[in-house]
């Protein structure tokens, strides 16, 4: 396995949401406004815990949110009140309990009718927001990814052609599920400084298996294919999530990272 990849095996879902807690914690830490952690959320359902554990004390305290800049990895077809929206999730969880201290946060417009268009015009906000123009790439201080069983993250599914033409964001049309998805694209998660894979629940265990150890001849999964050139990727899993992994796949980064 990369050496710049770890594993941590935690016991619960509860624990897998305070690793993710404190990964934002030690990434804000020593920021200031005009120098904020950029942090890039996934979608679905996993994040929901931490954003709880990151809304309430102490944790909630221990941050400076003025310090932080907030992104999504993805997005559904839907607007943001719709219970199927990753900024929904987000703005539910995070913004609204924190009203006027609430941190910056930039959504995609999954609600536009053009998401080529929602794509282009995030990748615009991001490069902004970094003040990075092609052909750099921004590099995001933390992005937090979770894991379908089928091995997709974000929006990056199975057979999903993404175009390799320098684009940060795109919109994919995913068969499986019969809608059109924004989402952030391999080149720019590559770019991130730290990656944090949170996956927790026995129905993921199939598909960490094929991603950190797949078998002979077993087809890489879209999760695989994240791999920061000069970054890091942690991956924490509940003892459920990892319950296929070879021990030495589960105890990887050292002792200090392993099973806890
Ligand atoms: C999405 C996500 C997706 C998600 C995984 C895991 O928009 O669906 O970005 O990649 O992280 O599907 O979803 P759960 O956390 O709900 O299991």
């Amino acid at each position: 396995m990369d050496p710049r990849t770890s594993v941590r095996v935690v016991d619960g879902v509860g624990d897998v949401a305070r690793q993710g807690a404190e990964a934002l914690v030690s990434c804000v830490s020593g920021r200031r406004p005009e120098q904020p952690c950029r942090v890039m959320f996934s979608g679905g359902t996993t994040p929901e815990p931490m954003y709880r554990f990151l809304a309430s004390e102490p944790t909630r305290s221990r941050i400076d949110w003025n310090s932080i800049e907030c992104f999504l990895s993805d997005e559904r077809p839907v607007p943001p009140e719709d219970p199927d929206s990753n900024y929904g999730l987000f703005r539910r969880s995070v913004i609204e309990p924190f009203g006027l201290m609430a941190p910056r946060t930039y959504r995609i417009r999954g609600e536009a009718s053009d998401l080529d268009l929602s794509a282009r015009r995030y990748e615009a906000l991001i490069r902004s927001r970094f003040s990075v123009f092609p052909p750099d790439i921004p590099s995001f201080d933390l992005v937090y990814l979770g894991l379908g069983q089928d091995g997709h993250t974000a929006s990056l599914f199975p057979g999903v052609e993404i175009p390799d033409d320098g684009r940060l964001v795109v919109a994919v049309w995913v068969e499986a599920l019969h809608q059109k998805r924004v989402t952030a694209t391999f080149r720019l998660l590559n770019a991130a400084r730290r990656v944090m894979f949170l996956v927790a629940g026995k129905e993921k265990a199939r598909a960490v298996k094929r991603t950190l150890a797949p078998g002979r001849g077993e087809e890489p999964t879209p999760a695989s294919r994240v791999s920061p050139r000069d970054g890091e990727v942690i991956w924490v899993l509940d003892r459920e999530a990892a319950a296929n992994l070879p021990a030495a796949v589960a105890g990887a980064g050292g002792p200090e990272r392993g099973r806890r």
